[in-house]
């Protein structure tokens, strides 16, 4: 069989990326032009700046994809783009050059859901992964636990029902002044304390095993910096950090391995921008580790968002003879198994 080469573009968020992939899983080019500079300024990301820049970049991150990859346009067979979950005015950057890009060249273009290309980068880094498995996708805006029952089929079984994991990472590191992105930050300050140092509630709720709830460990963390700069005491930013992480990375444990266990799944994978998170990696590896159970992570490039990952579950689209239309759009709250 011919080989396939997939030309990707994620623009949902604050990285720019385009990336060339060959037959699904073999990556030639994965650029990321990532703004957090720019947005750390702010706090956050601020949504009209992250169009302007994803307009400023989206051309040369393509063409310095392309020429890394030693390919020119006529060789690729498809444009695959995210269309949604994200912020709409930076999708829409993505969306209307991939569609610009299928019409003046006549190739298929494939939108690409942005988590299933988050689930998708453990393909690329684990060659013999193969569905059926279970999943935690963990970002900035998502936090679901999954069976991948095929290329590109879901079946949800829990999600949070309010912040993201992320989220409560971010809000956290704000609250104790670490800046924004604020995971990485708590993750690097949380390996100088102590995790048992602060009991937090556990991120879950009463009516579901599996479903998620951080904002109460949020509420519960700034209550406890505010009670104590009230009683006069000094909060120890780093055990606050290492408690706040343990609690956290407890509860996406626990439901998953009691998710595996009860299906009897004896593959699980981990996703997304907060599968970075090294107490999370351990955890699960160590939880998996013990049940038998192989664990599968992508290494912290392709969990951070990037396009090799949707040109990834962009091919198992094409092979399964899924097109966009040119009448594509971004779609922000696109849920997962939507198309
Ligand atoms: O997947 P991603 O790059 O973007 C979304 O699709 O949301 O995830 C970004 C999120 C941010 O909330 C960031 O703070 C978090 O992933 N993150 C981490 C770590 N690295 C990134 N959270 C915890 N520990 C980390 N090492
Ligand atoms: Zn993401």
């Amino acid at each position: 069989m011919d080989d396939i080469l997939i030309l990707a573009i994620e623009s949902s968020c604050d990285e720019t990326a385009a990336a060339v992939v060959r037959n699904g899983r073999e990556v030639l080019s994965n650029v990321i032009s990532s703004q957090i500079a720019l947005h750390t300024l702010y706090g956050g990301v601020v949504p009209e700046i992250a169009s302007r820049k994803h307009v400023e970049k989206i051309i040369p991150v393509i063409e310095e994809a392309l020429k890394e990859a030693e390919t020119p346009l006529s060789a690729i067979d498809a444009i695959a783009v995210t269309y949604g979950p994200g912020l709409v005015g930076a999708l829409l950057v993505g969306v209307n050059t991939a569609k610009t890009m299928a019409f003046a060249l006549n190739k298929p273009l494939i939108g690409v859901h942005h988590i299933e290309g988050h689930v998708a980068a453990n393909f690329i880094e684990h060659k013999d992964l193969e569905p059926p498995f279970a999943c935690l996708v963990v970002s900035g805006g998502h936090t679901h636990l999954v069976e991948v029952l095929d290329y590109g089929v879901f079946n949800i079984i829990g999600h949070t029902r309010d912040d993201a994991a992320g989220e409560a990472f971010d809000k956290v590191a704000r609250a104790i002044g670490l800046g924004y992105p604020g995971g990485p930050k708590i993750d690097k300050k949380a390996r100088e304390g102590d995790p048992e140092a602060i009991r937090f509630p556990k991120a879950r709720v009463n009516d579901s095993a599996y479903d998620f709830s951080f904002s109460g460990l949020k509420s519960a963390v700034l209550n406890y910096i505010n009670h104590e700069k009230m009683a006069g005491r000094e909060v120890n930013d780093a055990d606050l950090a290492a408690s706040f992480q343990k609690a956290v990375v407890d509860v996406l444990t626990e439901h998953g391995m009691a998710f595996v266990k009860e299906k009897g799944y004896k593959k699980f994978a981990l996703a997304g921008g907060v599968a970075s998170n090294s107490a999370l990696r351990a955890s699960m590896e160590d939880a998996c580790g013990k049940r038998g159970v192989s664990f599968y992570v992508p290494s912290p490039i392709l969990c951070t968002d990037n396009a090799a990952m949707i040109g990834c579950a962009g091919y198992y689209e094409y092979i399964k003879g899924e097109r966009s239309g040119l009448d594509l759009n971004a779609v922000p709250n696109l849920k997962l198994g939507e198309r």
